[in-house]
């Protein structure tokens, strides 16, 4: 323990805004060097401080304090989370709180921080070990902490054994998001099973009402958002399929009291960075108290450490706003396009990118992708990737899967001709693999059978007609990393779309020591992280897209590794208003991947015009994916223009700050986005109609972010905006008098942007 109070600051980013233009084979991508875009506080510097008579850690940054401190018996407990407050505030002391009887044990009551499973605890556990002798009595106390910039690590330890957890803490200095984590250290002398392991628990403060949202879906019907009130109970999340999982996404978000407005109230947010089985525990006791724990999922789960070894977990990720859920999501995307994704914070802009799949499906050849890529090129994409189907005997999904070499059929010299003429068109390129599966019809599971998930003598049951590689063996690691290696050596490759299209089934890793097998869950993953750091490191200009059969792996651990994400495999451009929204209360709309299509759509049949389809794919990262061989000149030059106009508001749109005007949650018929630039510079807004009924008029829009005093000049793009007669007004004007649009009919879109006087 230190003898004085300690005050580490953290150097806030730099408060300039600037783009540079990079020039990559023809194309024009954009680096962006991100200001300090705290929503608050951003004169105070982040800081984590130590009060050693009260015992207490405070952390400060941007508009948000955590208080933790160590009470009379040991224990670390939660003191304070939630708007930011004063320095001279004092430091609250610890106090274990009292049980209510004989029956409620004072453990249960007082807001721990890491929980350990002993001396009568009933609410969920951070950490569950069992000892060779039959002891499953864990009791965690504090040790020890050290302070460096803007981490703290706090250790705890056993009260009888030599089992230490240190709980990791990192306050991020723009958004006040803190990333936690334990480590678990074995230093006794054997080697014992952990049977549970969260990264720790968040307690929320008092509140006598609150309200639950969190994202649940399924294949081509992601991310909906679902809003509920919360009772005392336990609320599970969780994925048993050794991935993140499209069920339900590992976020939620909880607001104090009963009415919801985008824009204003107290809310908490979570996110857990981890892509394979997870558990999400949200628990509400008789007095209101809630706790949040997360980390490797629970079922099905052990792990073995030896003396001298550690286990870490998995970051879980948690904020606060007092802005509502929008103020929630706006700082989580900020928190995550500048620090979680590669190369934060001098990330690309995503580029324009045509992506042949729905044209083409599995039919892929050296010349139709030529012809394809011509005709993208020609309204300005900036990347073609080509899809599924171009190596082994990949005629359909049943065949090919594992065996990565080039199909000499469809491309008889090989990629080499495609590539070149991709970038004789200014495009760079891209392709899709889907490195841990595997065909039973492919040469690579005729040589290696043992190489797939399996328990022996069972079923191997098929998902998509393929198994699953078993990653967490090094044997399969190297093969992966190596296909993939070569593949991004031997071709000018700028882009792979990485897909995984099952879930796990009969998770066996029979070739391990018996007590080691659960640990696939663990190893699988890190395995896959591993090879994806690899491949970054060697190959630094190659940019990776998360996909999993739609938007089935998304989560900040793939995020940290991956350049963006497929959301989903609907692209009907209606049905992605409300997946895109609900999207983007957990994730950025800048690294959504959205593509324009053919009409009718293949799901629904729904017919939908150009523009409307463009509008919808242009709220977040623009590609098209429609069969251009059927497009008629008027479609090249109507497209032409719209991706140009996209082009001109991106950093807006993938960078900004985003508002929900209306939602188009419950089915509504209206809804409507707006995004502010960084710099403020302009607002960009689309808006959407799905019919009009009864004559109803499209509501007016009041829009938000802008500067009140600034003077902001509308430009309309597409679709009518009523009162076209205004179009210099003040930020207030437009944010209280608001926009007139005019729409009508079925499947309408209108696209205006606000561009601040004077602004560069
Ligand atoms: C998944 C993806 C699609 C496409 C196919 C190819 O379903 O989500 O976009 O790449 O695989 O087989």
């Amino acid at each position: 323990m230190t003898d004085s109070a300690l005050t580490f600051c953290v150097p806030m980013r730099g408060v300039i805004q600037r783009f540079c233009a990079l020039v990559v084979l023809g194309a024009f991508y954009f680096s962006v060097a991100h200001p300090a875009h705290a929503q608050q506080s951003a004169a105070e510097p982040a800081q984590i401080r130590y009060d050693n008579t009260a015992h207490t850690f405070r952390m400060d940054a941007a508009d948000v304090s955590y208080i933790v401190g160590v009470n009379e018996s040991g224990t670390l407990q939660m003191l304070y989370w939630g708007k930011r407050l004063r320095p001279a505030d004092p430091f609250p002391e610890a106090h274990a709180n009292g049980g209510s009887s004989a029956f409620d044990l004072p453990v249960n009551a007082t807001p721990q921080e890491f929980t350990g499973w002993g001396g009568g605890l009933y609410v969920v556990p951070d950490l569950k070990i069992t000892f060779p002798d039959g002891n499953r009595d864990l009791v965690l106390h504090y040790v020890s902490h050290a302070i460096q910039l803007n981490t703290l690590t706090i250790t705890l330890k056993d009260i009888s054994r030599d089992v230490f957890v240190d709980l990791l803490y990192e306050i991020d200095p723009e958004t006040g998001v803190l990333a936690r984590s334990a480590r678990i250290r074995n230093h006794t002398k054997e080697r014992f099973t952990i049977e549970q392991l969260f990264a720790g628990t968040w307690n929320l403060p008092g509140a006598d009402k609150y309200q639950l949202r969190y994202l649940t879906g399924r294949w081509a019907g992601e991310w909906n958002l679902q809003q509920q009130a919360m009772h005392p109970g336990k609320v599970v999340f969780e994925s048993r399929r050794g991935s993140t999982g499209v069920e339900v996404n590992p976020w939620f978000a909880i607001e104090r009291g009963s009415q919801s407005d985008q824009d204003d109230g107290d809310v908490w947010f979570g996110a857990l960075g981890w892509s394979g089985s997870w558990q999400i525990d949200i628990e509400q006791d008789w007095a209101n108290r809630v706790r949040v724990t997360g980390g490797f999922d629970p079922f099905d789960f052990s792990y073995v450490l030896a003396p001298d070894q550690s286990l870490q977990t998995p970051k879980f990720y948690g904020g606060y706003s007092n802005k509502g859920i929008g103020g929630a999501s706006r700082l989580l995307h900020r928190f995550e396009l500048d620090s979680i994704v590669p190369v934060a914070p001098h990330r690309r802009l995503r580029p324009v990118l045509y992506n042949s799949w729905e044209a083409t499906g599995f039919d892929v050849n050296e010349a139709g992708q030529e012809a394809l890529a011509e005709k993208a090129a020609s309204i300005g994409v900036e990347r073609f990737v080509m899809d599924d189907g171009w190596f082994g005997e990949r005629k359909d999904d049943h065949a090919g899967l594992g065996d990565w070499y080039v199909n000499a059929h469809k491309f008889p010299h090989g990629l080499k001709p495609l590539i070149d003429k991709v970038h004789s068109l200014g495009m760079d390129f891209g392709l899709w693999v889907e490195p841990e599966m595997v065909n039973p019809d492919s040469e690579l599971y005729r040589n290696h059978p043992d190489w797939v998930l399996n328990f022996p003598g069972r079923p191997r049951t098929e998902g998509r007609h393929q198994l699953v590689l078993n990653l967490a063996r090094e044997d399969v690691r190297a093969y992966v990393y190596g296909f993939l290696d070569k593949l991004l050596t031997e071709n000018d490759i700028a882009f792979l779309k990485w897909d995984y299209n099952r879930n796990w089934s009969e998770p066996g890793w029979p070739a391990a020591p018996l007590d080691e097998q659960k640990e696939v869950y663990i190893k699988y993953v890190q395995n896959l992280y591993g090879i994806l750091a690899e491949l970054r490191a060697k190959h630094p200009n190659v940019e990776i897209e998360s996909c999993s059969g739609g938007g089935a792996r998304v989560d900040l651990g793939i995020m940290h590794l991956t350049d963006e994400v497929w959301p989903s495999d609907n692209t009907d451009p209606f049905d992605r208003l409300s997946i895109q929204d609900g999207f983007s209360y957990a994730y950025p709309p800048g690294l959504m991947m959205a593509w324009v299509t053919d009409s009718p759509n293949w799901m629904n049949n729904r017919s939908t015009s150009l523009d409307y389809r463009f509008l919808s794919s242009m709220q977040g990262s623009l590609g098209i994916g429609a069969n251009l061989n059927k497009w008629t000149p008027e479609d090249f030059a109507n497209a032409k223009r719209l991706v140009g106009e996209y082009k001109a508001v991106r950093a807006t749109v993938q960078d900004g700050a985003l508002y929900r005007l209306i939602s188009p949650l419950g089915g509504s018929e209206y809804s409507a986005t707006e995004s502010v630039a960084r710099d403020g510079h302009e607002a960009v807004v689309f808006a959407f109609l799905h019919s009009s009924q009864q004559g109803n008029a499209f509501p007016d829009l009041y829009l938000r972010g802008l500067e009140p005093d600034s003077v902001y000049i509308l430009h309309e793009h597409v679709g009518k905006l009523q009162d076209s007669t205004v179009q210099r007004a003040s930020g207030d004007y437009w944010m209280h008098h608001g926009v007139t649009v005019s729409l009508r009919g079925d499947f309408q879109a209108a696209f205006f942007t606000l561009e601040k006087e004077g602004a560069q």
